[in-house]
């Protein structure tokens, strides 16, 4: 009598468990992205084809609106402004002008995926062009060479 009824309560437990992991999504869904919504409002609308080079780089309210695109979706990772704290690259020394546009267009579109291990996910169709050059614009503002 007694052990079944511990294996009922061990049952039970069990059940509780399965349930809040089962509720808790970020639990399991490394990797996900939850995009935060950024306004683009005073910013050239781009279209739908992606631009190979930056076309807000240096604009004012780009780095404004960058700053805080940043700030929900990239920081946890790669530092709040800009500055690493060692779990991703520091992004101060990412290449000023095109050539640092080229290398940012393929991380934030195809991610880092090393190993098989998502290191860092892919922010194509999940964050609007419009946001991702904004969020480089403010990037660069923050250049330091190394
Ligand atoms: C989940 C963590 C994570 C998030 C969120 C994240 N990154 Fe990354 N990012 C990484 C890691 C880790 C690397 C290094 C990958 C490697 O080893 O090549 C990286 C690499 C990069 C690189 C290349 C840097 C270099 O020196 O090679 C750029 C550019 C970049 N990320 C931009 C961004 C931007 C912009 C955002 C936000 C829109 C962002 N990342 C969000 C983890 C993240």
């Amino acid at each position: 009598m007694k052990a079944s009824r511990l294996a009922a309560l061990a049952f039970g437990a069990l059940a509780l468990g399965v349930a809040a992991y089962v509720s808790a999504p970020s639990a399991h869904a490394h990797g996900d992205v939850q995009p935060q919504p950024v306004d683009t409002a005073g910013l050239e609308p781009l279209g739908e084809e992606w631009r190979e080079e930056n076309p807000y780089r240096g604009n004012r309210k780009a780095i404004e609106i960058g700053a805080s695109g940043y700030n929900q979706n990239c920081a946890r990772c790669h530092g709040l402004e800009v500055i690493s704290g060692g779990l991703a690259p520091d992004l101060r020394h990412l290449e000023k002008g095109k050539d640092g546009d080229e290398w940012f267009s393929q991380r934030v579109q195809g991610g880092a995926i090393i190993n098989g291990v998502t290191k860092m996910p892919s922010f194509a169709g999940v964050i609007s062009q419009e946001r991702l050059w904004a969020i480089r614009s403010y990037i660069e503002s923050q250049h330091v060479d190394e």
